[in-house]
Parts: C-alpha cells; sequence; structure tokens
C-alpha cells in the first residue's frame, strides 16, 4: 500500500474511489493542531465543531441522538419515513444520491430504501471511520449499491467522483447540520452544492426549527450529561492528540439560546482560573472565561426558503411534523 493511501475494509461490492481518495486526502491531525492553536488563541476563544466528530465523539453523538430531549434526529427519521413515498415519486429513478454530512447514514437508508435504481451513493464526511462503518452496515441493508465513500468536510469539497459526474443527483444533508453554519456561511455552502450538483439536481435538507425553549434548551443540557460529555471530548482530544493537559473536571458544558441569532450556542466554561497546554503553549483561563464550540442555527420554514432562494434553489416542498419541531425541505435546481 502506498504511503498516505486510504484503504477501506468493506464487505464485496463496495467501490471505492481512489481517485477520490487522494484529491481529497486532508493533512487532518495538522488542520485540528492549527485551529486549536489559533482558536484558543483568538478572543472570543473557539474551537470549529467539526472537531468534535473524532471516533469518541462520534459515538456520543449517537448516544446523543437516542437521548428523549434530543428530538431532531427521532423527528426526522419520522418525516422521512412518514413521506419518502412522496419524495422517491418527486425523485424519480436513477439519481446519484450523494450526502452530506452522512455520519453513520442511519436515515439514509430510509431513503435509499423508497428511491428506484440508484446508480451509486456518495457519502461526504470528515469522519473516515464513520464512513467505513456507516458503508458496511448499509451494503447489508442494500446489497448490490455502489459506494463511493468522499472523506471531506462538505463545506469545501469541490469535486465529485467521476462516476456520479453528468448523471441527475440527489443533494441529502439530514440532522440540521446545516445550523453549524451561519447565514452567510449556510447560503455558500448551498451556492457549493448547486454548483457540485449541477442543473435539474434535487436537494433534500434536514433542518431544525424555531420552537419554545422549554424544548430546545433540554435538547442541549440533557439531564444523563451526554452532550456534556461530547463538548468537553473536544479538550480530552486536544489531551490525546495534541499533548494538552486540560483537567476537563475544571471546565462545565454551557448551552445557551442566542435570540438575535436564532441560534443554540455551546461553550464550554472553565470553573476556575488555570492555565492549560497545548503543544507546549500555555493558555491562561480566567475563572469563567469561555471558549465557544457550536452554534446550531434554528429557522423557521420561510427563513430557510428564502435563504435557499438566495443561493439559487428553489423551494419544491418542506415537510413538518404535527408538533412543528423540524423540517425537511425539498429543494431544486
Ligand atoms: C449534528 C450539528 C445537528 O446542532 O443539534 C447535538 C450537534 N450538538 N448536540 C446539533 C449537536 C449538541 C447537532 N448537529
Amino acid at each position: 500500500m502506498m504511503e498516505g493511501d486510504i484503504t477501506f475494509e468493506l464487505p464485496d461490492g463496495v467501490t471505492v474511489s481512489l481517485e477520490s481518495a487522494r484529491a481529497r486526502r486532508a493533512p487532518e491531525a495538522d488542520e485540528f493542531a492549527r485551529a486549536v492553536l489559533a482558536g484558543l488563541a483568538s478572543r472570543p476563544r473557539e474551537i470549529p465543531c467539526r472537531f468534535f466528530y473524532d471516533a469518541v465523539g462520534s459515538e456520543l453523538f449517537e448516544e446523543i441522538a437516542k437521548l428523549d430531549e434530543y428530538y431532531p434526529t427521532r423527528v426526522e427519521a419520522g418525516l422521512l419515513e412518514a413521506h419518502r413515498e412522496e419524495i422517491a415519486e418527486l425523485a424519480g429513478p436513477s439519481r446519484v444520491l450523494i450526502e452530506f454530512g452522512s455520519g453513520s447514514s442511519r436515515k439514509t437508508s430510509l431513503l435509499i430504501g423508497a428511491l428506484e435504481s440508484i446508480p451509486a451513493y456518495v457519502p461526504i464526511d470528515i469522519a473516515s471511520e464513520s464512513l467505513k462503518e456507516a458503508a458496511g452496515w448499509l451494503l447489508r441493508q442494500h446489497p448490490g449499491l455502489t459506494i463511493m465513500p468522499l472523506i471531506s468536510d462538505f463545506t469545501r469539497t469541490r469535486a465529485l467522483p467521476l462516476l456520479a459526474r453528468g448523471r441527475r443527483k440527489l443533494g441529502f444533508f439530514s440532522g440540521s447540520t446545516i445550523g453549524n453554519l451561519t447565514h452567510d456561511e449556510a447560503r455558500a455552502f448551498l451556492a457549493n452544492a448547486a454548483r457540485l450538483l449541477g442543473k435539474g439536481s434535487l436537494f433534500l435538507i434536514g433542518v431544525d426549527l424555531k420552537k419554545s425553549l422549554s424544548v430546545l434548551l433540554p435538547a442541549y443540557n440533557d439531564a444523563k450529561g451526554v452532550t456534556a460529555a461530547f463538548n468537553l471530548n473536544l479538550l480530552a482530544r486536544i489531551n490525546r492528540e495534541l499533548g494538552g493537559d486540560f483537567d476537563l473536571s475544571r471546565f462545565a458544558h454551557e448551552a445557551v439560546y442566542n435570540e438575535r441569532h436564532g441560534r443554540i450556542e455551546m461553550y464550554l466554561v472553565s470553573l476556575v482560573r488555570q492555565t492549560a497546554r497545548v503543544l507546549g503553549n500555555p493558555f491562561a483561563f480566567a475563572e469563567g472565561e469561555r471558549i465557544h464550540t457550536e452554534n446550531s442555527h434554528k429557522y423557521t420554514v420561510g427563513e430557510f426558503q428564502a435563504l435557499a432562494s438566495r443561493a439559487g434553489w428553489q423551494p419544491v416542498k418542506a415537510w413538518v411534523d404535527p408538533e412543528q419541531l423540524f423540517s425537511l425541505h425539498l429543494l431544486r435546481l
């Protein structure tokens, strides 16, 4: 095997695109180091939320998705299940399915089961372990499915595998991951997706709705503390990968709703005055000083459709659950 080559140990029948494997290989460790050093030195301090998803973080997110308080995953899956026939009808046959931030691909299985003759499924994710696991699992659900995983930051994906080119496409972006982006970033992402997917394509996007704080806040402050562990895993990851010496018992998880921006914001709060070291660099924290770790924007159906329109997409339909917790948008180009 070539140095720097990426191999997937998958059951027979899975196609892995080496072409794309080379093009997209990111110096992941370097990137993490650079982002952490720059983010801890800046004011306000921040670490981009994409770094949550190492193997431990990806597993913790799977646990979050099962929590009673965390409705998005469950409600979105319900919407997909309830409307997949209609979605499949609107999509028609033979579209390459491109998923941005595919994670475990669990919800995608519902879609794959409903769609007619998919030439290929292209899951795009930064978590290579999740991609590998997901491809294995999916193949057991859908034998014969052609899977071409792309290890890539979906906000920076510039090209799709050859096999996807010149075919009609259906984009899929689930879980309200788009909420991690600011409105400007979301518009840029949607415009880039338009370029990648091309004329005649469709885009199915799950978007979390604005709602009562009595529902929203517990979703990010669960009683079991799984979200806290997910947030604190960032510091644990710094300790593991960047020779950090963060004392996790001296930081606390915080999630608040920012009305002005319509988003949940997550922070790690220093409980005491302390200094932590990362790759030999000292970072001093005052008591109460925070590191911003995530934004999770919420939209009304109208707000999201307006945003999508500004990126060149036309709203086809939006499905909402009876409790109005979550929305599933179908857009076309
Ligand atoms: C996976 C980005 C959609 O914002 O709700 C869950 C991540 N953060 N709990 C979200 C998350 C805290 C999640 N997304």
